[in-house]
This record gives structure tokens, sequence and C-alpha cells, in this order.
């Protein structure tokens, strides 16, 4: 019944090619789902896997969407077939960036500039001391409140201070920054993205000049000397290398950290769990990021391809709904309900193949160390009973809107 609601006559849209297979075409804008109502984008996008696993929507200039985590993967792993050249939904709303807009091999050139900021050694031993100072300090702050909106209050906050010291940016024009990545990975419309794109693009370029100077430790520093390589080609290499840095770590980890507090907030058992058993930390993280995928991916289709009887012809787009993959009950038993002690099972939130996410130790060391500290410090909390109850929406990266908290001051 509610798989026919979803799937829609392809007439009334009007808008499938004649190759799509009119039962594989859903009414769904992954931008704005139905089912909204509630406040909680979970909910409303896994509608779609009430239908097919690979489904066609009219929306956006028509594209594909993979639903089940087999699928997801296997486009994520296979750029042979799925190239990164264009990746967002609509097509032309992520600007250039290298490594993410590049296929193997030339990939791995730019990949080659980010790794050795991010190995999981240099993440534990030089930033995990840093961010535990700014969760601590935050933490300490808001205990005696008694309450918070944890959005404003942390989630946006901490990963903002933690990732400009990462980057050793000024402190002081963090609003401004967050602003813009907002208005980037939200769902706005294309002039307010591509003015962010502009901002984003004209403070970057500034300070790459300033680090090609004055060189420091910092990720910016190894992008501006990119220049010095017999492979650099054009300038805008280097401000898309620095606005990937820029957008992909802060909104994703913002997220992770409202989505993690929210099922916390409605499950005191498992705040009870972190407090006794700090050892569980580690796949605590873990599972909360298979529960809580955030970016939806895109791929351009190189070759005429069918999968689960989806025709895809070369030049169609297909969207990795990547929030869906932890959410498949082909995977994960009752997948909507946060088990710490969960047989360990891999997950697709952070990527595969040659995309995996860069960032993937520094994300997981800021969640740890927020589930570490909340744990330690912070009595039991709850949804504020005399707030809006919380709410989320839907975009290229999920957000959490507000989530209001309260607790025993
Ligand atoms: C919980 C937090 C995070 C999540 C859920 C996440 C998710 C992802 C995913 C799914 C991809 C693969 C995209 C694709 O297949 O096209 C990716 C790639 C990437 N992420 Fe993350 N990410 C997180 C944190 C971070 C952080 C902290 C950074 C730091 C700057 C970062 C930087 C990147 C970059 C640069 C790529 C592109 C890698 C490439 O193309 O080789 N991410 N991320």
């Amino acid at each position: 019944m509610e798989a026919a609601r979803l799937i829609v006559d392809d007439v009334r849209l009007g808008e499938a090619p004649p190759h799509v297979d009119p039962a594989l075409v859903v009414d769904f804008d992954y931008l704005a789902p139905a089912g909204m109502e509630g406040g909680d984008v979970y909910k409303a996008l896994s509608r779609l896997h009430q239908g097919p696993d690979v489904v066609w929507t009219p929306h956006h200039g028509g594209h594909w969407m993979s639903t089940r985590a087999e699928d997801i993967k296997w486009v994520q792993e296979t750029w042979e077939l799925f190239s990164s050249k264009e990746k967002s939904v609509p097509r032309g709303s992520l600007p250039y960036m290298p490594p993410i807009t590049y296929d193997p091999p030339d990939h791995a050139r730019y990949r080659a500039v980010f790794n050795p900021y991010f190995t999981r050694r240099r993440i534990e031993e030089e930033y995990e001391p840093k961010a535990r100072a700014v969760i601590q300090a935050l933490v300490r702050r808001l205990r005696p409140q008694g309450r918070c909106e944890f959005v404003s209050a942390f989630g946006i906050v901490a990963p903002i201070v933690i990732f400009f010291d990462f980057v050793n940016l000024p402190y002081d024009r963090r609003d401004e920054f967050l602003g813009w990545g907002h208005q980037l990975s939200g769902g706005n419309a294309r002039e307010a993205r591509m003015a962010a794109h502009q901002s984003i693009t004209g403070y970057l370029g500034e300070l790459l000049e300033q680090r090609l100077e004055h060189p420091g430790p910092d990720i910016f520093t190894g992008i501006s000397q990119w220049r010095d390589n017999p492979r650099f080609s054009h300038r805008e290499e280097l401000t898309g290398m620095a606005e990937l840095v820029f957008l992909g770590g802060l909104d994703t980890v913002a997220s992770a950290m409202g989505f993690a507090l929210w099922r916390l907030a409605e499950r005191p058992d498992l705040q009870q769990r972190l407090k006794d058993d700090p050892a569980v930390i580690p796949a605590a993280v873990d599972e909360l990021l298979r529960r809580h995928g955030l970016s939806s991916t895109g791929r351009l289709i190189k070759e005429d391809v069918e999968l689960k009887g989806a025709r895809m012809k070369a030049g169609e787009m297909i969207l990795n709904m990547v929030p869906l993959s932890g959410l498949d009950d082909r995977v994960y038993d009752d997948p909507f309900t946060v088990d710490f002690d969960r047989p360990p099972a891999p997950h697709n939130s952070l990527g595969n193949g040659a995309h995996r996410c860069v960032g993937q130790h520094l994300g997981r060391m800021e969640l740890r160390v927020m589930l570490e500290e909340w744990a330690k410090a912070m009595p039991i909390v709850r949804f504020d009973p005399d707030q809006p109850p919380p709410s989320s929406s839907p975009g290229s990266v999920l957000k959490v809107d507000r989530l209001h908290l309260a607790w025993d001051a």
C-alpha cells in the first residue's frame, strides 16, 4: 500500500525517459522529502525502502537513487562505471574540488597532498589533546546551566574550534565560515550556493598566498605548495582542494554530534552504559556513524549498466543515498535502534574505495572524545520538556536543526 503511494505514474510526472521501467519511478525529492512532519529526516528518507532498491526520480533533472547498502558500496567502489567528475544532484551544485571530483588514477595525485595531514597517528597524537581541551571547556560551561540547545551550544561550536586549530585559522571569523558552509551544503538555491562558493574561494585564495610566504605545519600550507609540483596545472586546483577541506570537516562532524546526542537523549540507558563502560565508546562511535549516514553523494554513469532491473544510461546521474545504507534491514537487525553491542558490521557512512573519507580519523576522534567527556562530566540528559522537540533537515549533508536538552544541574 505504502509502496504504491511512492511509485508514481510516469505520465503524471512526465519526465522519466523511455528506457526507465515505470515501476521504478518514484516521486521523491531527496532535498524536500515528504514525511518530514515529525522532524525526523531519517524516517522521511527511509520511506524509499518500501520501494525497489534502485529507483528513478524525475526531480532535479531526473536521476537514479540507490537505497540499499550493497548497491551503495558497489557504486562507491566502482569508479570505472560511476564517475566522480560530476557528483552533485542537481548537477553542477558542487564546485570543482579535487580530489573528490576526480577519478583514479588522477585522483591519487591530489589525495596524496591530503593524506599526510590525516594519519591516525597525527590526529591522535597532535590534535586529540587540543580537541579534548576544547570539549572539556564546553562541557564545563554547559554543566551548571541545566539545559541547552545542543546544536548552537555545542554541536556547531566544538567541530569548528577543533577544525580551526587543525587548519590553523583565525577563530574570530568562525560564524562567517559556518554561514558559508551551510549555504553550500543545505538545500539552498543555486544562486545562494554560488555566492557562498565565491566567498569561500576568495578567502581561501588569499590564505593560500599567505601560507606560501609563511609556511606552517597545516594542510593549507601543504595545498599551497602544490603549486611547485610538476603536475600543478591551474590555480583552481589550489582553491578547490582548500574548499574541500573546509567543507568536509565542518558540517559532517557537527551533524554527527547532533544526531548522536539526539539518540542518547532518547535513551538514558545508552548514556548510563557510556558512563559505566567507557571501553565501549569506540564501538559506540561506529554504531552511531552506522545509524547516521550523512552525505548523499552522486556519481555520473560512464557506461550503460543494469543494476537490479534499473537500466542506466551513460550520462545519467545516480545518487547514493548513504543515509539509507545503515538503515538497511537486510544487513542490520532493527536498524533504527542504536545497539553498542551489535556484532561488528562494516558501514558505508564514511565511503569506500578511492574516495573513502580522508578525515575519518579526525571525525571519529572528535566523536569519541565528545562521548568520553560528556559521559564523564554530564548527568543523564533528556529532551527539554519546555521546548519544541528535536528536528532535523535534508540536504546533501543531513543536519540537526534543533535539539533542546535538559538535565539536573
Ligand atoms: C562524521 C564525520 C564525517 C562523515 C560522515 C564523512 C563522510 C564522508 C563520505 C561518505 C565521503 C565519501 C564521499 C564519496 O564517496 O564521494 C567522504 C569523503 C571525504 N571527506 Fe569526510 N566525512 C566526515 C568527516 C570528515 C572530516 C572531519 C574531514 C576533514 C576535512 C573530511 C574530509 C573529507 C574529504 C576531503 C573527502 C574526499 C576524499 C576523496 O575524494 O579522496 N571528512 N567523507
